[in-house]
């Protein structure tokens, strides 16, 4: 999508569609003629996400304006524009429009609201019908052109460009997502990581099974061992030109490329779904890239552990017990809690290379999507500075999280017989419980958790949004990069 910035008059402007923001109780005055009656029928009121389509209205080049319910000015934020800037433009997609204008008015022109209509209106245009073959698929209708209507600075240029390279990494972070597990396997990941990584500048190195078997990496490798698809260990690396700061960030990602729980085999019922399970990797990746473009001042590592959870016969066992990269010692008591196997080897292995804070993401638990349902990720922290540098960037991504416990009481539910840990505590508190487990691994290292089971994937579409992966918590990890302190 082309993007650029044309001044704050919008009269003038020529494009396909012209989207106007229309606040509750305080109705446009530019279009008094052309809305009047619907004003006065109720039909045209500013309520939140009310769009409303004119066609060749007097006093307009633009061949159509969307006005766009706003809601109260009063409460109108850079969120609820994203929302409302994505939601028009998919309304406009539909309809085949390919060149559009936003127009920002004065109070709402500032560069995170510029930022936030360029990566809302790139994200809202992503389909997840990529391996559909008819030619009139919702993916192939592209808005090609967007123009924000706010005074041209140099401010407000870089903020546009920064929505631009927010909005294409997390599309780049679905495109990996939304793959069908027989296309995206542990390898195949490693490649798209690696390509990136190549394109944007960073280093990327996979360590593979035999490596990862020299260092002694039993949790992952056990995991793994029931696929006929090897695993993978990515590191990526992005090292700012002027440090500004000797902080080494280290973001880690599930990656199971499918989950089926292993011997502990899940129920036939919606397994597809679990091609999503390595959506914290996709995040990572999306957010190398980004962090690649914006070059924040702090080093930041990306480590994805990558595996296929499958019963083959080689499958690991109920009841067997792995040595981790660590040397603790873990009882698998459920091989479909897989993903917290897979993490702390990926996680000791970042404190290895040096990472002096760790922010994991995982589609880790079903008892997230219990405790929070699915418009909140599920926050773990074992330090309040870096709880409180991540939930300042959720607040400005716009991605919501809420912090949940992991105290001690946790760690008791892991407390096992035959070996140091087991992987699994119980129904009760389970989301905790494996915040735990990951706990035991991480040490003193500033750390947070993030379990995103019921945000990274939406079920049924949302008007700002496609069915499919979220993206999320992408926009939260580079904020964090970008705003480190
Ligand atoms: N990938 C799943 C998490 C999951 C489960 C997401 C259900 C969405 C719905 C994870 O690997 C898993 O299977 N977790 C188990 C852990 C349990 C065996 C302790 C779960 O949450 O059921
Ligand atoms: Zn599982
Ligand atoms: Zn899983």
């Amino acid at each position: 999508m082309k993007l650029k910035l044309a001044g704050p008059a919008t009269a003038g402007l020529e494009c396909d569609a012209l989207v106007l923001l229309e606040f509750e109780g305080t109705p446009r005055t530019d279009l008094a003629a052309a809305v009047a009656t619907f004003r006065d029928s109720g039909e045209i009121t500013g309520k939140p996400m009310e769009f409303t389509l004119l066609h060749g209205a007097v006093g307009f080049q633009a061949s159509r304006i969307l006005l766009a319910g706003a809601g109260k000015r009063e409460k109108f934020d850079v969120a609820s524009l994203r929302k409302l800037a994505a939601a028009a433009a998919r309304v406009l997609k539909a309809k085949g429009v390919k060149n559009i204008a936003v127009a920002l008015e004065s109070g709402f022109d500032a560069p995170a609201f510029i930022t936030a209509a360029a990566e809302s209106v790139i994200e809202a245009c992503w389909e997840p019908d990529a391996y559909k073959t008819n030619a009139d698929k919702d993916g192939s209708r592209r808005i090609e052109q967007l123009t924000v209507c706010v005074a041209p600075s140099a401010a407000n240029e870089t903020a546009l460009a920064a929505g631009q390279i927010m909005g294409d990494a997390a599309n780049l972070s679905r495109d990996i997502a939304v793959e069908p597990p027989n296309k995206l396997t542990p390898m195949n990941l490693a490649a798209r990581a690696q390509a990136m990584a190549a394109a944007n500048g960073l280093s990327c190195e996979v360590l593979d099974q035999d490596r990862m078997r020299q260092l002694g990496m039993g949790a992952l490798l056990g995991v793994s061992q029931g696929s006929a698809e090897p695993p993978a260990l990515i590191i990526m690396e992005y090292k700012p030109a002027k440090p500004t700061s000797d902080a080494v960030l280290g973001l880690v990602g599930k990656g199971v490329t499918f989950d089926t729980g292993g011997i502990s085999i899940k129920p036939a019922d919606s397994m597809e779904k679990m091609k999503y399970d390595m959506c914290g990797a996709a995040a990572v990746i999306g957010a190398m890239q980004a962090i690649a473009q914006l070059k924040p001042g702090v080093r930041v590592m990306g480590v994805v552990p990558t595996v296929e959870n499958m019963p083959g016969s080689k499958a690991q066992r109920p009841g067997d017990i792995v040595t981790s990269l660590s040397g603790k010692t873990i009882e698998v008591i459920n091989t479909d809690a897989e993903g917290r196997l897979i993490l702390v080897d990926a996680i000791t292995y970042a404190k290895q290379l040096g990472c002096t804070h760790l922010v994991d993401a995982a589609t880790l638990t079903g008892a997230i999507v219990v405790a929070l349902g699915h418009s909140m990720s599920g926050v773990f922290a074992n330090d309040d500075a870096l709880l409180g540098q991540w939930m300042a960037a959720s607040k400005e991504s716009g991605e919501k999280m809420w912090h949940l416990p992991v105290d001690d009481e946790y760690r008791e539910l892991l407390k096992n017989t035959y070996a140091d840990i087991a992987n699994v505590g119980g129904r009760a508190g389970g989301a905790s419980s494996a915040a735990a487990f990951i706990r035991e691994f991480v040490g003193e290292t500033p750390w947070i958790h993030v379990d995103i089971a019921a945000t990274a994937w939406l079920d049924d579409a949302k008007p700002y949004m496609a069915k499919g992966p979220t993206g999320v918590p992408l926009g939260t990890f580079v904020k964090l990069a970008t705003d480190w302190k």
